[in-house]
C-alpha cells in the first residue's frame, strides 16, 4: 500500500531519516538499514573527519527542537567505505542516499569526484544548507553561486543526484530557484532542511539552550511543518516532472506524512521525531499513514500525491 516511485526507483515505503539524525556511525546506519524505513541517507560527509560545534548543541523542545552541531562527521572516506559494502545487501532498485556537505566550491567538487569515480551506485545529496557552520553562509540562500557550484559538478558527475535545500519564504525566491534547478539533470530536491538561526530561550535561567554561535540554531519539528509543506508545494508545482521532491519538516504522525505527500512529495525524512523516538518511530508512521489512506478509500500513494486542493469559486 505504501510503495513510493522515486524517478526509476521503488521503495516499500517513503519513510527514512533526515541526514544527521541516526546516521553518524556504521553501528546507527546498519540500525535504520534493519529498521522499517523505506530508506536511509547517512550523515553529511566532508572530505575530513570534523568534531563539530561544542556541546550542548541539540535541545529537544516541546515542539520540535533547536542545534547547531557544525557538521560533525567522520569523513568521507568513513561513509563511502561503508556504502560500497552495504550496497550489496540492499535491493538495486530502492538504492540508499549519501550526503555530502561542503565548506568552499573546491570541497564540493573533491567531494563529488571521489564519489564519481567510486564504485557506489546509490543516491548522492549534495548538502546546500547547513545553517550551523561558523562564518559559512547557507549556499542555497545564494542564487548565483547554487547556479555555478551544479555547473561546474554535472560538467563531471553522471551518477544519481539531489540537493538539500533551506526554507525558502518568498514567491520570488520559490520561482528564482526553481529556474535554476530547472537547468540541471537532478533527479531530487529534498526541502526543507532546519530554519537557520532560530533562537530558543530558557525561561527559567533567561539563558540560550544550545552554546554555539550564541544560541542561534537551526528549528525543526512542528515548529516548521507549514513552512515545509510550502516549500515541497512550491517546488513540486514549479520543477520539471524528472525532479522529484523530498518531503522534510515537521513529520511526527502519519497525518503529517499525508500532508507532505499530499503537497507533492515522494518520499519523507524524518528528523526531529527520530530523535525524539528512535527506529520505532518508522512502525508508528506506516501505521498511521496507512490508517488515513484506508480511511479516506486509497489504495496507493499515487492515488493522492500532489492532489492538495485549493479553494475555487
Ligand atoms: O549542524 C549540522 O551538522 C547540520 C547540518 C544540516 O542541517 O545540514
Amino acid at each position: 500500500m505504501l510503495t513510493t516511485n522515486f524517478g526509476p526507483y521503488t521503495y516499500q515505503n517513503p519513510f527514512m531519516n533526515a541526514s544527521g539524525v541516526h546516521c553518524m556511525t556504521i553501528e546507527e546506519m546498519d540500525g535504520l538499514a534493519h529498521s522499517s524505513a523505506g530508506s536511509f541517507v547517512t550523515k553529511s560527509a566532508t572530505i575530513v573527519a570534523r568534531e563539530g560545534n561544542p556541546e550542548p548543541r541539540y535541545i529537544d523542545l516541546a515542539l520540535g527542537s533547536i542545534n547547531s552541531m557544525g557538521l560533525p562527521n567522520r569523513g568521507i572516506d568513513y561513509y563511502l567505505d561503508y556504502a560500497i559494502k552495504k550496497q550489496a545487501e540492499m535491493p538495486q532498485d530502492a538504492p540508499f542516499f549519501f550526503s555530502v556537505a561542503a565548506m568552499s566550491v573546491e570541497e564540493n567538487i573533491t567531494l563529488l569526484k571521489k564519489i564519481q569515480s567510486s564504485a557506489f551506485e546509490g543516491i548522492t545529496e549534495l548538502n546546500l544548507s547547513c545553517p550551523n557552520v561558523p562564518g559559512k553562509p547557507q549556499v542555497a540562500y545564494d542564487f548565483e553561486l547554487t547556479a555555478a557550484i551544479l555547473k561546474d559538478v554535472f560538467s563531471f558527475f553522471t551518477k544519481p543526484l539531489g540537493v538539500k535545500l533551506p526554507p525558502y519564504f518568498d514567491l520570488a525566491h520559490f520561482d528564482q530557484m526553481a529556474d535554476i534547478l530547472n537547468q540541471f539533470p537532478l533527479c531530487y530536491v529534498n526541502s526543507v532542511n532546519s530554519v537557520g538561526n532560530a533562537l530558543f530561550i530558557d525561561p527559567v535561567s533567561d539563558t540560550v539552550v544550545i552554546k554555539p554561535k550564541e544560541g542561534f540554531g537551526g528549528l525543526g519539528g512542528a515548529y516548521i511543518k507549514p513552512t515545509a509543506l510550502a516549500n515541497v508545494r512550491a517546488f513540486y508545482t514549479r520543477l520539471k516532472p524528472e525532479i522529484k521532491i523530498i518531503g522534510t519538516g515537521g513529520i511526527a504522525t502519519g497525518q503529517d506524512a499525508y500532508e507532505h505527500l499530499l503537497c507533492g512529495a515522494s518520499l519523507l525524512q524524518i528528523g526531529t521525531q527520530l530523535q525524539k523516538e528512535g527506529p520505532a518511530v518508522f512502525d508508528r508512521l506506516i501505521h498511521e499513514l496507512s490508517t488515513i489512506m484506508a480511511e479516506k478509500g486509497y489504495q496507493s500513494i499515487s492515488d493522492f500525491q500532489g492532489k492538495l486542493k485549493s479553494i475555487t469559486d
